[in-house]
């Protein structure tokens, strides 16, 4: 059947509205300014930013911390999400382990819809190989190496999405993403989750 483009525009419209904010995510400032720059670019399936700076990997281990806390508000608002990123991030002395990735993953699972997808991804790599000393030296790359296995992992049953980038002038603070490094982050998980 041939559409018009106005109805096939219509219909695309009310796809997307269907599915707004229906893809919640855990993980820290990190995770915050891929959801800054998502939404700025118009992003709809995903939550906004809601607060979790400083909320790294030991934020998440504990399904009843103030960060879960928090998701649950989110939705509480929007409904159970039928969909979670997982966004591993660190701080450099905590680091993570495996078994703290596969208590983020089962948490998850308990907070958002039955059967929801898991997606995973590290927090953003450095172009350069530039460091976040936050992560500390080669802390980046550790979250997405683990993001990587849980991907590979079938017992797990979650999608690995891949590595977000930042850009060398895309850089604030020594970590976090400045207004280039949002639109940046922000096109990065348009193209990835829709
Ligand atoms: C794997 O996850 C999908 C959602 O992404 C779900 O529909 C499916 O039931 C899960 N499979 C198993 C074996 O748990």
């Amino acid at each position: 059947m041939h559409l018009p483009l106005a109805s096939l525009a219509l219909a695309m419209a009310g796809r997307a509205a269907a599915q707004d904010h229906t893809l919640g995510f855990i993980g820290c400032s990190m995770a915050e300014n891929v959801a800054t720059g998502y939404v700025a670019a118009g992003g709809q399936r995903m939550w906004g930013p809601y607060g979790t700076g400083g909320a790294v990997v030991q934020s998440w281990t504990n399904s009843a911390s103030a960060s879960w806390r928090s998701f649950d508000a989110q939705a509480a608002k929007y409904g159970l999400p039928t969909a979670v990123w997982v966004q591993i991030c660190i701080f450099a002395q905590a680091g993570v382990s495996y078994d703290e990735v596969n208590q983020l993953i089962a948490n998850a699972r308990e907070h958002a819809a039955p059967d929801a997808e898991i997606y995973i991804s590290g927090q953003p790599l450095y172009e350069g190989g530039a460091t976040c000393f936050l992560a500390g030296q080669g802390g980046a790359e550790l979250t997405d190496e683990m993001a990587a296995r849980a991907g590979e992992d079938e017992a797990l049953n979650v999608t690995y999405v891949g590595k977000f980038w930042l850009g060398n002038v895309e850089v604030a603070d020594g970590c976090h993403a400045n207004a280039a490094g949002l639109t940046a982050l922000g096109a990065q998980a348009l193209e990835i989750f829709g």
